[in-house]
């Protein structure tokens, strides 16, 4: 990161204005499919190089050829012009087949595997539903030196929902480490405590995402005055004293924590239901989402680290060359956003952000 110089002893007030970061990379985000994935792609290529999609689609990206026709689908969905590399993930499900995984990481179309445990998450039925069925291609992925990527929580309906990523940990993750401990793992949107520790005293081959969102809201913003569905996502907002934890591991300049927006867009009318998806839409502010939650954390010369480049140290690929700005120039985020077809409300709604992204 450099805070551009003028050349003048004196600096401007300027000069502590802009924010000129390595291009960065998105290491977890939702794109959808059809007219929201018409909608919201650009919203992450405009601010980053890269992003590891995620397969949850119905049905969910399982072979080659789903990637693939998936992959020109986003690439098309996004302006002329546009420079922007999706990068691929394939859906585990208990059947799936360590052949075609591994025929796609060698082929370049697959970067990773996602485990959703079944049941988890938004489109987790096809999920795994015991780690062990999955043993084989966890073995073959360690051989291949393929990544795994974790949505950390148990499933089991007696485990309270704010306990379900600790008790994961534990009884899956622990053994999954112990019996693969060269595959790398990155165990995705941490929400706990236990998981930033967690983390910090595994191995090289364990990284961990952190959302723009965990960094901000905790379990209070659920039912701040009522209900607050556009503050539900998957794992949960914990108490303050996790978001504080994460904060402080998120601006830590420890390379095991990195950028995973998560970003992951309802339509607002499935949001605000009786029973509304998990998931927030935070791609349209989130590099200003990042900068802000570091400016409070007095440590903003460290977003370019945990942005653009320990991510792709993490998974063994080049750093990006090209640059980012962002200006410190309030910024208004809108209600909704979207177009005739598809009306979506982002992280932020009505709030004014202290930086704007400028390109
Ligand atoms: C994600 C989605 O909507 O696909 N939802 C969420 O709350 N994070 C799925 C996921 O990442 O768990
Ligand atoms: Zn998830
Ligand atoms: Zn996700």
């Amino acid at each position: 990161m450099s805070l551009q110089d003028n050349g003048s002893e004196e600096r401007s007030q300027d000069d502590d204005d802009i924010l000129v970061l390595r291009e960065p990379d998105d290491w977890h985000v939702h794109f959808r499919d059809g007219d929201m994935l018409s909608f919201v792609a650009d919203h992450t290529a405009r601010q980053f190089a890269r992003a590891i999609i995620m397969p949850n689609l119905v049905p969910p990206v399982t072979t080659v050829a789903a990637a693939e026709a998936y992959r020109t689908r986003i690439l098309s969905a996004l302006p002329e012009g546009r420079r922007f590399m999706p990068l691929m993930t394939a859906y585990l499900t208990d059947e799936i087949d360590a052949e075609e995984i591994a025929t796609g990481f060698k082929d370049g179309v697959f970067t990773a595997c996602k485990l959703y445990p079944a049941g988890a998450t938004t489109n987790s039925a096809a999920g795994v539903t015991d780690v062990r069925k999955i043993w084989p291609v966890l073995e073959r992925m360690q051989s291949i030196g393929m990544p795994l990527l974790i949505h950390g929580e148990v499933t089991a309906p007696d485990i309270d929902i704010f306990d379900r990523e600790a008790v994961f940990l534990e009884t899956v993750l622990t053994p999954v480490r112990a019996a693969f401990p060269d595959l790398k793992v990155v165990l995705e949107h941490i929400t706990t405590e236990d998981s930033v520790r967690f983390v910090e005293a595994s191995g090289p081959t364990l990284g961990a995402t952190i959302t723009a969102h965990h960094l901000r809201i905790d379990r209070n913003a659920l039912f701040e005055g009522g209900i607050r569905p556009h503050a539900f996502c998957l794992p949960v907002a914990k108490r303050r004293r996790h978001k504080e934890a994460l904060r402080k591991a998120a601006t830590s300049g420890n390379p095991k924590f990195f950028l995973g927006t998560d970003s992951a867009p309802h339509p607002r009318h499935e949001k605000e239901s009786a029973c509304g998806c998990a998931g927030i839409f935070s791609a349209p502010t989130a590099l200003e989402s990042y900068a802000q939650t570091f400016e409070e954390e007095g440590a903003l010369d460290r977003l370019e680290a945990f942005a653009s480049e320990f991510g792709p140290r993490f998974y063994g690929l080049p750093l990006n060359t090209g640059t980012v700005t962002l200006r410190r120039r309030p910024q208004d985020v809108p209600d909704l956003m979207g177009n005739d077809t598809v009306h979506v409300v982002p992280f932020h709604a009505g709030e004014t952000l202290a930086w704007r992204f400028e390109g």
